[in-house]
Protein backbone atom coordinates (compact mmCIF):
# COMPACT_ATOMS: atom_id res chain seq x y z
CA UNK A 1 0.00 0.00 0.00
CA UNK A 2 1.07 3.50 -0.66
CA UNK A 3 0.93 6.48 1.48
CA UNK A 4 -0.97 9.84 0.74
CA UNK A 5 2.16 11.69 -0.09
CA UNK A 6 3.00 8.69 -2.11
CA UNK A 7 -0.24 8.66 -4.42
CA UNK A 8 -0.33 12.50 -4.72
CA UNK A 9 3.09 12.52 -5.67
CA UNK A 10 2.38 10.25 -8.68
CA UNK A 11 -0.72 11.99 -9.34
CA UNK A 12 1.26 15.29 -9.43
CA UNK A 13 -0.49 17.78 -7.18
CA UNK A 14 -0.03 17.53 -3.00
CA UNK A 15 -1.58 20.83 -2.06
CA UNK A 16 -3.99 19.32 -0.72
CA UNK A 17 -1.86 16.64 1.55
CA UNK A 18 -2.94 17.48 4.98
CA UNK A 19 -6.73 16.36 4.32
CA UNK A 20 -6.05 13.91 1.89
CA UNK A 21 -4.07 12.04 4.85
CA UNK A 22 -7.07 12.09 7.27
CA UNK A 23 -7.64 8.86 7.85
CA UNK A 24 -5.52 7.27 4.95
CA UNK A 25 -4.48 4.11 7.29
CA UNK A 26 -7.82 3.66 8.47
CA UNK A 27 -9.49 3.48 4.50
CA UNK A 28 -6.17 1.37 3.82
CA UNK A 29 -7.20 -1.43 6.28
CA UNK A 30 -10.17 -1.27 4.90
CA UNK A 31 -8.95 -2.01 0.98
CA UNK A 32 -10.37 -4.77 -0.53
CA UNK A 33 -7.85 -7.40 -1.94
CA UNK A 34 -9.31 -7.37 -5.12
CA UNK A 35 -8.88 -3.44 -5.24
CA UNK A 36 -11.96 -1.21 -5.18
CA UNK A 37 -15.14 -3.37 -6.33
CA UNK A 38 -16.81 0.12 -7.92
CA UNK A 39 -14.21 -0.28 -11.00
CA UNK A 40 -15.32 -3.23 -12.12
CA UNK A 41 -17.14 -2.92 -15.15
CA UNK A 42 -20.65 -5.10 -14.35
CA UNK A 43 -20.72 -3.12 -11.18
CA UNK A 44 -20.52 0.56 -12.57
CA UNK A 45 -22.96 -0.54 -15.65
CA UNK A 46 -25.58 -1.73 -12.83
CA UNK A 47 -25.01 2.16 -10.93
CA UNK A 48 -24.56 4.35 -14.08
CA UNK A 49 -28.51 2.88 -14.93
CA UNK A 50 -29.67 3.43 -11.48
CA UNK A 51 -28.36 6.85 -11.15
CA UNK A 52 -29.61 8.16 -14.22
CA UNK A 53 -26.25 9.00 -15.59
CA UNK A 54 -26.31 9.55 -19.53
CA UNK A 55 -25.96 6.23 -21.49
CA UNK A 56 -23.19 7.86 -23.05
CA UNK A 57 -20.95 8.26 -20.03
CA UNK A 58 -20.80 4.48 -19.34
CA UNK A 59 -17.62 3.90 -22.00
CA UNK A 60 -16.19 7.11 -20.45
CA UNK A 61 -16.81 5.64 -16.68
CA UNK A 62 -15.72 2.39 -18.13
CA UNK A 63 -11.94 3.54 -19.24
CA UNK A 64 -11.44 5.83 -16.21
CA UNK A 65 -12.02 2.70 -14.28
CA UNK A 66 -10.07 0.45 -16.59
CA UNK A 67 -7.48 3.09 -15.54
CA UNK A 68 -7.98 2.93 -12.21
CA UNK A 69 -7.67 -1.03 -11.88
CA UNK A 70 -4.17 -0.40 -14.12
CA UNK A 71 -2.79 2.22 -11.75
CA UNK A 72 -2.62 1.83 -7.62
CA UNK A 73 -2.41 5.14 -7.14
CA UNK A 74 -6.02 6.13 -8.76
CA UNK A 75 -7.25 3.12 -7.17
CA UNK A 76 -6.11 4.00 -4.14
CA UNK A 77 -7.42 7.53 -4.25
CA UNK A 78 -10.91 6.55 -5.50
CA UNK A 79 -11.08 4.59 -2.35
CA UNK A 80 -10.08 6.67 -0.23
CA UNK A 81 -12.69 8.95 -1.37
CA UNK A 82 -15.12 6.19 -1.09
CA UNK A 83 -14.43 5.05 2.44
CA UNK A 84 -14.01 9.29 3.89
CA UNK A 85 -17.76 9.48 2.34
CA UNK A 86 -19.68 6.15 3.29
CA UNK A 87 -17.57 4.40 5.84
CA UNK A 88 -15.98 6.71 8.21
CA UNK A 89 -17.18 6.41 11.61
CA UNK A 90 -17.62 10.29 11.55
CA UNK A 91 -18.44 11.86 8.44
CA UNK A 92 -15.07 13.66 7.23
CA UNK A 93 -15.58 13.65 3.45
CA UNK A 94 -12.88 14.83 1.06
CA UNK A 95 -12.55 18.71 -0.01
CA UNK A 96 -10.78 19.71 -2.86
CA UNK A 97 -8.65 16.97 -3.48
CA UNK A 98 -6.72 16.98 -7.04
CA UNK A 99 -7.94 15.29 -9.81
CA UNK A 100 -5.31 12.97 -11.92
CA UNK A 101 -3.95 15.51 -14.53
CA UNK A 102 -3.13 12.15 -16.55
CA UNK A 103 -6.84 11.12 -17.16
CA UNK A 104 -7.67 14.50 -18.93
CA UNK A 105 -10.85 15.56 -20.12
CA UNK A 106 -12.06 12.51 -18.01
CA UNK A 107 -10.78 13.20 -14.67
CA UNK A 108 -13.74 14.34 -13.04
CA UNK A 109 -14.73 10.87 -13.28
CA UNK A 110 -12.72 9.03 -10.72
CA UNK A 111 -14.49 10.52 -7.68
CA UNK A 112 -17.54 10.43 -9.70
CA UNK A 113 -17.27 5.82 -10.14
CA UNK A 114 -16.99 6.46 -5.82
CA UNK A 115 -20.21 8.70 -5.66
CA UNK A 116 -22.49 6.35 -8.04
CA UNK A 117 -20.94 3.30 -5.88
CA UNK A 118 -23.62 4.92 -3.28
CA UNK A 119 -26.70 2.54 -5.51
CA UNK A 120 -26.36 -0.37 -3.92
CA UNK A 121 -26.06 1.11 -0.28
CA UNK A 122 -29.55 3.32 -0.80
CA UNK A 123 -31.45 0.14 -2.47
CA UNK A 124 -30.07 -1.76 0.38
CA UNK A 125 -31.30 0.59 3.03
CA UNK A 126 -34.60 1.52 1.21
CA UNK A 127 -35.21 -2.18 1.32
CA UNK A 128 -34.88 -2.77 4.95
CA UNK A 129 -37.08 0.00 5.63
CA UNK A 130 -39.74 -1.03 3.24
CA UNK A 131 -39.71 1.47 0.09
CA UNK A 132 -40.73 0.66 -3.21
CA UNK A 133 -38.11 0.48 -5.50
CA UNK A 134 -39.82 3.15 -7.30
CA UNK A 135 -38.99 5.58 -5.11
CA UNK A 136 -35.38 4.42 -4.17
CA UNK A 137 -34.68 4.85 -8.28
CA UNK A 138 -35.83 8.53 -7.81
CA UNK A 139 -33.99 9.37 -5.06
CA UNK A 140 -30.29 7.96 -7.01
CA UNK A 141 -31.28 10.88 -9.61
CA UNK A 142 -29.34 13.17 -7.19
CA UNK A 143 -25.89 11.58 -8.37
CA UNK A 144 -27.03 12.85 -11.94
CA UNK A 145 -27.99 15.76 -11.00
CA UNK A 146 -25.27 16.52 -9.21
CA UNK A 147 -22.95 15.81 -12.39
CA UNK A 148 -25.06 17.55 -14.73
CA UNK A 149 -26.33 20.53 -12.79
CA UNK A 150 -23.53 21.57 -10.77
CA UNK A 151 -20.21 19.70 -12.14
CA UNK A 152 -20.72 20.14 -16.13
CA UNK A 153 -21.84 23.69 -15.67
CA UNK A 154 -18.78 24.39 -13.53
CA UNK A 155 -16.51 22.99 -15.87
CA UNK A 156 -17.50 23.94 -19.65
CA UNK A 157 -19.94 20.42 -19.65
CA UNK A 158 -16.66 18.21 -18.56
CA UNK A 159 -18.72 15.28 -15.94
CA UNK A 160 -17.59 14.81 -12.55
CA UNK A 161 -18.67 15.68 -8.75
CA UNK A 162 -17.98 18.82 -6.66
CA UNK A 163 -16.26 16.79 -3.84
CA UNK A 164 -18.17 19.67 -1.55
CA UNK A 165 -21.30 18.16 -3.26
CA UNK A 166 -20.24 14.54 -2.21
CA UNK A 167 -20.17 14.29 1.46
CA UNK A 168 -23.80 14.88 1.41
CA UNK A 169 -24.36 11.27 -0.38
CA UNK A 170 -23.63 10.02 3.02
CA UNK A 171 -26.97 10.28 4.20
CA UNK A 172 -28.80 8.55 1.12
CA UNK A 173 -27.19 5.38 2.45
CA UNK A 174 -28.03 5.67 5.62
CA UNK A 175 -31.47 8.19 7.20
CA UNK A 176 -34.72 8.48 5.89
CA UNK A 177 -34.40 10.25 3.80
CA UNK A 178 -36.47 10.40 0.02
CA UNK A 179 -36.97 11.95 -3.17
CA UNK A 180 -40.58 12.41 -3.74
CA UNK A 181 -40.92 13.89 -7.17
CA UNK A 182 -40.08 17.64 -7.49
CA UNK A 183 -38.41 17.88 -3.64
CA UNK A 184 -36.17 15.33 -0.74
CA UNK A 185 -37.61 14.93 2.49
CA UNK A 186 -35.65 13.86 5.65
CA UNK A 187 -37.48 12.96 8.88
CA UNK A 188 -35.96 13.68 11.87
CA UNK A 189 -36.28 15.60 14.66
CA UNK A 190 -36.96 19.38 13.93
CA UNK A 191 -34.02 21.45 14.64
CA UNK A 192 -35.06 24.76 13.88
CA UNK A 193 -35.84 26.21 17.33
CA UNK A 194 -39.42 27.92 17.38
CA UNK A 195 -42.91 27.24 18.34
CA UNK A 196 -46.04 27.38 16.61
CA UNK A 197 -49.78 27.99 17.56
CA UNK A 198 -53.12 27.46 15.62
CA UNK A 199 -56.33 29.09 16.47
CA UNK A 200 -58.94 26.37 17.29
CA UNK A 201 -61.56 27.71 15.30
CA UNK A 202 -59.98 29.93 12.42
CA UNK A 203 -56.75 27.79 11.54
CA UNK A 204 -54.65 31.18 11.99
CA UNK A 205 -50.89 30.38 12.55
CA UNK A 206 -48.68 31.72 14.36
CA UNK A 207 -44.99 31.41 14.88
CA UNK A 208 -42.74 32.60 17.41
CA UNK A 209 -39.10 32.79 17.79
CA UNK A 210 -37.36 31.51 21.25
CA UNK A 211 -37.26 34.24 24.28
CA UNK A 212 -33.89 36.00 24.22
CA UNK A 213 -33.11 35.47 20.24
CA UNK A 214 -31.25 38.47 19.05
CA UNK A 215 -32.76 40.01 15.33
CA UNK A 216 -31.06 42.76 13.55
CA UNK A 217 -33.44 46.28 13.35
CA UNK A 218 -35.81 44.78 10.11
CA UNK A 219 -36.14 41.44 12.04
CA UNK A 220 -33.32 39.42 10.84
CA UNK A 221 -30.79 36.90 12.02
CA UNK A 222 -27.04 37.58 11.38
CA UNK A 223 -24.68 34.21 11.68
CA UNK A 224 -22.11 36.37 13.63
CA UNK A 225 -22.96 37.93 16.96
CA UNK A 226 -20.39 40.99 15.71
CA UNK A 227 -22.85 41.78 12.66
CA UNK A 228 -25.41 43.29 14.39
CA UNK A 229 -22.67 45.62 16.19
CA UNK A 230 -24.00 48.84 13.90
CA UNK A 231 -27.47 48.70 14.45
CA UNK A 232 -30.56 48.99 16.68
CA UNK A 233 -30.76 45.09 17.41
CA UNK A 234 -33.49 43.71 19.18
CA UNK A 235 -34.24 40.90 21.75
CA UNK A 236 -37.52 38.33 21.07
CA UNK A 237 -39.81 37.37 24.45
CA UNK A 238 -40.89 34.59 24.67
CA UNK A 239 -43.27 34.23 28.04
CA UNK A 240 -46.65 31.89 29.25
CA UNK A 241 -48.37 33.14 32.36
CA UNK A 242 -52.36 33.28 32.84
CA UNK A 243 -52.92 30.78 30.33
CA UNK A 244 -51.70 32.69 27.41
CA UNK A 245 -48.29 32.54 24.96
CA UNK A 246 -46.98 36.38 25.27
CA UNK A 247 -44.08 37.38 22.41
CA UNK A 248 -43.02 38.89 19.75
CA UNK A 249 -43.82 36.83 16.65
CA UNK A 250 -42.61 36.15 13.40
CA UNK A 251 -44.56 37.49 10.36
CA UNK A 252 -45.10 34.78 7.52
CA UNK A 253 -43.33 36.96 5.23
CA UNK A 254 -40.29 36.25 6.93
CA UNK A 255 -39.05 38.28 9.77
CA UNK A 256 -39.24 38.82 13.26
CA UNK A 257 -41.83 41.76 15.09
CA UNK A 258 -40.68 43.73 17.40
CA UNK A 259 -44.61 43.99 18.80
CA UNK A 260 -45.65 41.49 21.66
CA UNK A 261 -48.93 39.73 21.33
CA UNK A 262 -50.73 37.90 23.71
CA UNK A 263 -52.76 34.60 22.82
CA UNK A 264 -54.98 32.93 24.92
CA UNK A 265 -54.25 29.13 25.16
CA UNK A 266 -57.95 28.38 25.45
CA UNK A 267 -58.20 29.58 21.67
CA UNK A 268 -54.84 28.43 20.40
CA UNK A 269 -53.30 25.21 20.35
CA UNK A 270 -49.73 24.22 19.76
CA UNK A 271 -49.05 22.32 16.96
CA UNK A 272 -45.55 22.53 16.33
CA UNK A 273 -41.95 22.86 18.14
CA UNK A 274 -38.65 21.91 17.74
CA UNK A 275 -37.57 18.75 18.82
CA UNK A 276 -40.56 16.75 16.94
CA UNK A 277 -40.51 14.45 14.07
CA UNK A 278 -40.49 16.58 10.73
CA UNK A 279 -40.12 16.77 7.26
CA UNK A 280 -36.63 18.35 6.63
CA UNK A 281 -37.22 19.41 2.92
CA UNK A 282 -34.21 19.43 0.67
CA UNK A 283 -34.01 21.23 -2.89
CA UNK A 284 -32.67 18.82 -5.63
CA UNK A 285 -31.29 20.70 -8.50
CA UNK A 286 -32.61 20.76 -12.00
CA UNK A 287 -36.17 20.95 -12.90
CA UNK A 288 -38.37 23.86 -12.87
CA UNK A 289 -39.93 24.47 -9.28
CA UNK A 290 -43.68 25.14 -10.34
CA UNK A 291 -46.49 25.30 -7.86
CA UNK A 292 -48.19 22.31 -9.24
CA UNK A 293 -44.71 20.23 -9.06
CA UNK A 294 -44.52 21.60 -5.41
CA UNK A 295 -47.70 20.64 -4.60
CA UNK A 296 -47.57 17.73 -5.79
CA UNK A 297 -44.23 16.55 -4.00
CA UNK A 298 -45.93 18.18 -0.73
CA UNK A 299 -48.71 15.47 -1.30
CA UNK A 300 -46.75 12.43 -1.49
CA UNK A 301 -44.63 13.00 0.78
CA UNK A 302 -47.52 13.15 3.40
CA UNK A 303 -49.05 10.09 2.29
CA UNK A 304 -46.05 8.31 1.54
CA UNK A 305 -44.24 9.08 5.40
CA UNK A 306 -48.08 8.12 6.93
CA UNK A 307 -48.02 5.01 5.24
CA UNK A 308 -43.88 3.81 5.72
CA UNK A 309 -43.55 5.63 8.94
CA UNK A 310 -46.82 5.16 10.74
CA UNK A 311 -45.07 5.31 14.07
CA UNK A 312 -43.24 8.62 13.53
CA UNK A 313 -46.14 11.28 12.81
CA UNK A 314 -45.05 14.37 10.98
CA UNK A 315 -47.23 17.45 10.97
CA UNK A 316 -44.57 19.71 9.33
CA UNK A 317 -42.06 20.31 6.46
CA UNK A 318 -39.48 22.99 6.95
CA UNK A 319 -36.34 24.05 5.07
CA UNK A 320 -33.72 26.53 5.53
CA UNK A 321 -31.98 27.48 1.96
CA UNK A 322 -31.08 30.15 0.03
CA UNK A 323 -34.73 29.87 -2.18
CA UNK A 324 -36.56 30.83 1.18
CA UNK A 325 -34.87 34.52 1.27
CA UNK A 326 -37.81 36.77 0.91
CA UNK A 327 -35.28 39.20 -1.13
CA UNK A 328 -35.89 36.73 -3.88
CA UNK A 329 -39.68 38.53 -3.97
CA UNK A 330 -37.93 42.29 -4.88
CA UNK A 331 -35.45 40.24 -7.21
CA UNK A 332 -37.21 37.91 -9.64
CA UNK A 333 -40.67 39.15 -10.93
CA UNK A 334 -44.23 37.98 -9.47
CA UNK A 335 -44.62 35.02 -11.62
CA UNK A 336 -41.13 33.28 -10.83
CA UNK A 337 -41.61 29.92 -9.32
CA UNK A 338 -39.34 30.48 -6.61
CA UNK A 339 -41.89 33.97 -5.55
CA UNK A 340 -44.73 31.86 -6.39
CA UNK A 341 -43.27 29.19 -4.19
CA UNK A 342 -42.51 31.67 -1.40
CA UNK A 343 -45.41 32.73 -1.15
CA UNK A 344 -47.47 29.44 -0.06
CA UNK A 345 -45.10 29.23 3.40
CA UNK A 346 -44.59 30.87 6.61
CA UNK A 347 -40.85 32.13 6.07
CA UNK A 348 -38.97 31.95 8.87
CA UNK A 349 -35.22 34.24 9.85
CA UNK A 350 -32.47 31.51 10.46
CA UNK A 351 -29.06 32.97 11.35
CA UNK A 352 -27.29 34.10 7.56
CA UNK A 353 -23.97 35.03 6.46
CA UNK A 354 -24.10 37.76 3.57
CA UNK A 355 -23.22 34.62 1.08
CA UNK A 356 -25.51 32.12 2.18
CA UNK A 357 -26.27 29.82 -0.89
CA UNK A 358 -24.89 31.40 -3.35
CA UNK A 359 -22.67 28.56 -4.36
CA UNK A 360 -25.50 26.71 -5.97
CA UNK A 361 -26.10 29.99 -8.37
CA UNK A 362 -22.76 30.97 -8.57
CA UNK A 363 -21.10 27.70 -7.93
CA UNK A 364 -18.24 29.89 -6.15
CA UNK A 365 -17.86 29.87 -2.41
CA UNK A 366 -18.33 33.81 -1.28
CA UNK A 367 -17.06 36.46 -0.56
CA UNK A 368 -15.88 36.21 -4.31
CA UNK A 369 -16.37 39.57 -6.31
CA UNK A 370 -19.26 40.23 -7.76
CA UNK A 371 -17.50 41.35 -11.58
CA UNK A 372 -16.09 38.34 -11.50
CA UNK A 373 -19.29 36.40 -11.29
CA UNK A 374 -20.79 34.55 -14.03
CA UNK A 375 -23.37 36.76 -15.33
CA UNK A 376 -25.11 33.79 -17.57
CA UNK A 377 -28.64 33.00 -16.81
CA UNK A 378 -31.47 35.41 -15.03
CA UNK A 379 -31.58 34.68 -11.81
CA UNK A 380 -27.51 35.38 -11.90
CA UNK A 381 -27.85 38.43 -13.51
CA UNK A 382 -30.86 39.67 -11.47
CA UNK A 383 -28.69 39.06 -7.86
CA UNK A 384 -25.92 40.21 -8.73
CA UNK A 385 -27.61 43.68 -9.98
CA UNK A 386 -29.29 43.09 -6.66
CA UNK A 387 -25.96 42.66 -4.62
CA UNK A 388 -24.50 45.52 -6.26
CA UNK A 389 -26.60 47.68 -4.80
CA UNK A 390 -24.91 47.56 -1.76
CA UNK A 391 -27.98 45.32 -0.04
CA UNK A 392 -26.61 42.27 2.00
CA UNK A 393 -27.93 39.08 1.10
CA UNK A 394 -29.50 35.98 3.62
CA UNK A 395 -30.87 32.47 3.36
CA UNK A 396 -34.33 32.07 5.19
CA UNK A 397 -36.05 29.38 6.95
CA UNK A 398 -39.67 28.10 6.21
CA UNK A 399 -42.17 25.82 7.45
CA UNK A 400 -45.51 24.69 6.07
CA UNK A 401 -48.37 22.52 7.81
CA UNK A 402 -49.18 19.22 6.43
CA UNK A 403 -53.37 20.13 8.02
CA UNK A 404 -52.79 23.45 5.66
CA UNK A 405 -51.96 21.20 2.37
CA UNK A 406 -56.03 21.27 1.02
CA UNK A 407 -54.67 25.36 1.06
CA UNK A 408 -51.79 25.07 -0.82
CA UNK A 409 -52.28 27.47 -3.59
CA UNK A 410 -54.33 29.99 -1.73
CA UNK A 411 -51.53 31.28 0.46
CA UNK A 412 -52.91 30.25 3.90
CA UNK A 413 -50.65 32.05 5.95
CA UNK A 414 -50.61 35.42 3.58
CA UNK A 415 -53.04 37.31 6.36
CA UNK A 416 -51.31 36.06 9.58
CA UNK A 417 -50.58 38.21 11.87
CA UNK A 418 -52.61 41.19 9.80
CA UNK A 419 -55.51 40.93 12.40
CA UNK A 420 -54.92 41.37 15.89
CA UNK A 421 -54.64 38.06 17.08
CA UNK A 422 -55.53 38.41 20.53
C1 LIG B 1 -34.35 26.05 -7.37
C2 LIG B 1 -34.22 25.93 -8.84
C3 LIG B 1 -34.78 24.60 -9.29
C4 LIG B 1 -34.90 27.09 -9.56
O1 LIG B 1 -36.08 26.72 -10.08
P1 LIG B 1 -36.94 27.70 -11.02
O2 LIG B 1 -37.00 29.05 -10.44
O3 LIG B 1 -38.20 26.96 -11.29
O4 LIG B 1 -35.99 27.78 -12.26
P2 LIG B 1 -36.29 28.16 -13.75
O5 LIG B 1 -35.94 26.91 -14.51
O6 LIG B 1 -37.63 28.78 -13.96
O7 LIG B 1 -35.15 29.23 -13.99
C5 LIG B 1 -35.35 30.60 -14.02
C6 LIG B 1 -34.05 31.24 -14.44
O8 LIG B 1 -33.08 31.07 -13.40
C7 LIG B 1 -31.95 30.35 -13.88
N1 LIG B 1 -31.52 29.43 -12.83
C8 LIG B 1 -32.28 28.54 -12.16
N2 LIG B 1 -31.53 27.91 -11.26
C9 LIG B 1 -30.28 28.39 -11.35
C10 LIG B 1 -29.10 28.10 -10.65
N3 LIG B 1 -29.05 27.20 -9.68
N4 LIG B 1 -28.02 28.79 -11.00
C11 LIG B 1 -28.04 29.72 -11.96
N5 LIG B 1 -29.15 30.03 -12.66
C12 LIG B 1 -30.27 29.38 -12.35
C13 LIG B 1 -32.44 29.62 -15.10
O9 LIG B 1 -31.40 29.34 -15.99
C14 LIG B 1 -33.41 30.62 -15.66
O10 LIG B 1 -32.71 31.67 -16.33
P3 LIG B 1 -32.62 31.74 -17.94
O11 LIG B 1 -34.05 31.95 -18.39
O12 LIG B 1 -31.72 32.88 -18.22
O13 LIG B 1 -32.06 30.43 -18.39
C15 LIG B 1 -32.78 26.01 -9.24
O14 LIG B 1 -32.26 27.21 -8.74
C16 LIG B 1 -31.94 24.91 -8.78
O15 LIG B 1 -31.97 23.86 -9.35
N6 LIG B 1 -31.12 25.17 -7.74
C17 LIG B 1 -30.12 24.28 -7.27
C18 LIG B 1 -30.56 23.55 -6.06
C19 LIG B 1 -30.52 24.40 -4.83
O16 LIG B 1 -30.11 25.53 -4.87
N7 LIG B 1 -30.99 23.79 -3.74
C20 LIG B 1 -31.02 24.43 -2.46
C21 LIG B 1 -29.78 24.21 -1.74
S1 LIG B 1 -29.82 25.03 -0.16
Amino acid sequence: MKSAEEVLREIGDDSQLANVALHWDEAMADYPADGPHFLAEDFIRRCREATGLDAAMESELLAVAAAARADESLAQLAWHCYWRVFHAPVPCPPQAWPEPARLGERRGLLYLLAAIAYAPMVYEHHQRLGIPEAVTRETLQQAARYCNDNYCRGHDGRPGIYLNQMGWMRHYTREPYFRLGRLEYWLEPMKRDMIVYRHRRTGQVVAFPPDGTRFSADGYRYNREEDYANEDSWVSELGFANDCVCGTPVSPQGYARREKITLPLADWERVLCKGEDSLTMHIPSGGKMTLEACRDSLLRARDFFRQYFPDRPVKAVNCASWIFNNQLQEILPDTANLVRFQRELYLYPVPSSAWDGLWFVFLKSGPFELKDAPRDTDLQRRILDFLATGRRWRASGMFFLLDDLDRFGSQPYHDALSEKCS
